[in-house]
């Protein structure tokens, strides 16, 4: 062939955008029931790593529903089909040296299962902690409220299932300490795993 001009004689590895970068990827997969306070520990942690000076990306649940997972719902299927897209687009996140932060309930062990899986060793998970009756009082949405009331279905912990994860990397309880503890508990845990040395 005298037509074809390879330019490329490799293909960069995560390990060569880590050098870039000065930092480790890591896959932060925070989850917990709606109004447990994923959300709010993913945007703090992204804040403080930002500030420290790491690249970051933040996916969360009702974002990506509102994107590229716009056509899934709430069945069994398509939280399946939810986490898998979430967790694959990790992926390329995490293999491009980015720390990605990802912030969905995740409700059952094997949804998470697949989501370690698909993401491997980089994968660390984070359950929000927080019983359902001060999820439920928080209420921050109004959602609990309008399932209670039967106006959405398979709503999480109400006729929808969660299955606390057995054997989470870290647990925060987020009705016993305060947002700050909480979000010094979570920094604590992923400042030493994405440090360049
Ligand atoms: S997951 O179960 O597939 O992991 P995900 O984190 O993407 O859920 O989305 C949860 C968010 O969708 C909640 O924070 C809430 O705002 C919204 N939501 C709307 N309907 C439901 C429902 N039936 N169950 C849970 N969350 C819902």
């Amino acid at each position: 062939m005298d037509n074809i001009f390879p330019i490329f004689d490799t293909i960069l590895s995560t390990e060569d955008k880590e050098r870039l970068l000065k930092q480790r990827a890591v896959v932060v997969w925070i989850v917990g029931l709606s109004g447990s306070g994923k959300s709010t520990l993913a945007r703090g942690l992204e804040n403080e790593l930002h500030q420290q000076g790491y690249l970051t990306q933040v996916l969360d649940g009702d974002n990506l529903r509102s994107g590229i997972n716009n056509n899934l719902g709430f069945s069994h299927e398509d939280r399946v089909e939810n986490i898998r897209r979430a967790a694959e687009v990790s992926k390329l996140f995490a293999d491009c040296g980015i720390i990605t932060i990802c912030s969905l309930i995740s409700p059952t062990n094997e949804i998470r299962a697949m989501a370690r899986s698909i993401i491997g060793e980089k994968y660390f998970e984070v359950y929000v902690n927080c019983p359902l009756e001060v999820c439920e009082s928080r209420d921050v949405k109004g959602l609990y409220k309008r399932a209670r009331n039967g106006e959405i279905k398979n709503f999480t912990g109400i006729d929808s299932p969660f299955e606390p994860p057995e054997d989470p990397d870290l647990e925060i309880r987020t009705d016993i300490h305060s947002i700050e503890e909480c979000h010094k508990q979570l920094v604590e845990k992923i400042i030493p795993k994405i440090k360049y040395k």
